[in-house]
């Protein structure tokens, strides 16, 4: 296993180019299964994930390979319908094939992602979206066992209670060759299934209403293949510019999609950051303690789950106290402790941690838990006096394609070495 040895004290400088979206590569990759041949996939993060998934989906027949950003997938000769748990115990978005396998082949069988690091993460809204459209769901020894009625899957309307992209993204890929029409309602909107949407649409599909919380989706009988460029990874391009900012350095980073950070460009700006957007371009600089800025997080177009984690290690830098307030996973804050660890003062609330910044950050051994949780504590050690190790960084290799090298180019102190713990 490897860990991370970083010395904090050096601000980010510099200029970098934002990888493809994570989340939008477990989107597309998994419809994919709709139309049998060969994708070209442009602009793919080479992350953990992304072979996770391949694994996966190379379990199926799919044959997938990535050269440097260009990802290849062949879905001509599909053998499997299964997602077995090795696969979606790594990754809860393989539970993404479950739509796609049982909209094209009538039937599928994947394991429950079950829960993970920071808590409970139901997929209940998934099943009554594919019931809706007249699967029949069966839970046998941990697996969903779907199959599609005689003739396939109907068209239906569904209205999601809760706002959720992993649902909205399954019973989108099932609707789109389901015989008739279909409506989704309180649809989520994340830049991610906006880009899922047009690539099922340039694949054939015949959905309106793509960027809002409406969809409405005629069924077709058959899909082709494309190719399609996968968009900037906004929550990589956020972390980079709170690191910048809690750094008090200057950055530019090439090829976001700025719109697409805006309520995150907004709380940067609030808590005094200048922010210059030119393009696909945004430059950030900071010179000073940053202000105490509040979020609470929301679904899209609202700050994103996936920087609270960053925005609180910023927040350990500001001259008094903030709050941040998680309203779409209660628990995740499992970056508090190991913060407090490197000298912070964090107070937990319910679903909110206020913050009292100021207090002096020394280096020290921590443990990464999730992902968005190890990006926090990088940021919070590239800022504490000393040398610190961030132990498990597989996480965070799951999401940040080689951090390490990103942020050592940016001047930060940050080595990767081997190391026997577990
Ligand atoms: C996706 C992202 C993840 C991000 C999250 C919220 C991927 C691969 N992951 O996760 O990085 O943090 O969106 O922006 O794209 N819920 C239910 N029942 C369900 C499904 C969800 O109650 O069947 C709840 C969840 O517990 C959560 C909320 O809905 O409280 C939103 O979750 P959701 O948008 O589904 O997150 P994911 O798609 O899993």
């Amino acid at each position: 296993m490897d860990k991370f040895v970083i010395t904090g004290g050096k601000p980010l400088a510099g200029r970098i180019t934002i990888s493809g979206a994570k989340n939008a590569t477990l989107a597309i990759m998994p419809a994919t299964l709709l139309a049998g041949g060969v994708y070209h996939l442009t602009n793919t993060p080479n992350l953990r994930d992304v072979w996770t998934l391949s694994r996966l989906l190379g379990s199926m027949g799919v044959h997938a390979e990535l050269n440097d950003t260009d990802l290849f997938v062949d879905t001509s000769n599909i053998t499997s319908y299964e997602a077995p748990y090795e696969h979606v115990k790594k990754m809860r978005a393989s539970f993404h094939v479950l739509g796609p396998l049982l909209a094209r082949y009538g039937e599928a069988k994947v394991s429950l992602p079950g829960g993970c690091a920071w808590g409970p993460r139901p997929v209940d809204l998934h099943l009554k979206g594919l019931e809706k459209l007249g699967a029949q769901i069966d839970l046998e020894a941990g697996y969903v066992i779907a199959r599609a009625p005689e003739g396939g899957l109907r068209g239906a309307r569904i209205h999601f209670d809760i706002s959720s992209v992993g649902a909205t993204e399954n019973v989108m890929m099932a609707a789109v060759l389901a015989k008739g029409s279909t409506t989704l309602s309180n649809a989520a909107v994340e830049p991610e299934v906006t880009a899922l949407a047009r690539m099922l649409v340039n694949m054939g599909a015949k959905i309106e209403g793509i960027g809002t919380t409406t969809l409405e989706i005629e069924g077709v009988p058959e899909l082709k293949t494309v190719n399609e460029e996968t968009i900037p990874d906004r929550i990589e391009a956020g972390t980079f510019l709170i690191g910048a900012a809690m750094t008090r350095g200057k950055i530019t980073l090439d090829k976001t999609n700025p719109y697409h950070l805006a309520a995150v460009i907004a709380k940067l700006e609030e808590s005094g950051c200048e922010v210059d957007v030119n393009g696909d371009s945004i430059t950030l600089t900071m010179e000073t303690a940053p202000k105490p800025t509040d979020i609470t997080t929301s679904p899209y177009p609202g700050f994103p789950t996936d920087l609270q984690a960053q925005w609180m290690a910023y927040m350990l830098m500001a001259d008094g106290t903030s709050s941040i307030t998680d309203t779409i996973y209660t628990d995740r804050f499992k970056h508090v402790p190991e913060l407090l660890r490197l000298g912070a003062d964090v107070e937990m609330a319910e679903n909110t941690a206020i913050i009292k910044g100021g207090k002096k950050l020394s280096g020290a051994t921590v443990m990464s838990t999730d992902l968005r949780a190890s990006a926090s504590l990088i940021l919070a050690a590239l800022v504490a006096e000393g040398r610190s190790e961030i132990l498990r960084v597989y996480h965070l290799d799951r999401g940040y394609e080689a951090i390490e090298k990103r942020l050592g180019a940016l001047g930060a102190q940050i080595r990767r070495e081997r190391t026997e713990e577990f």
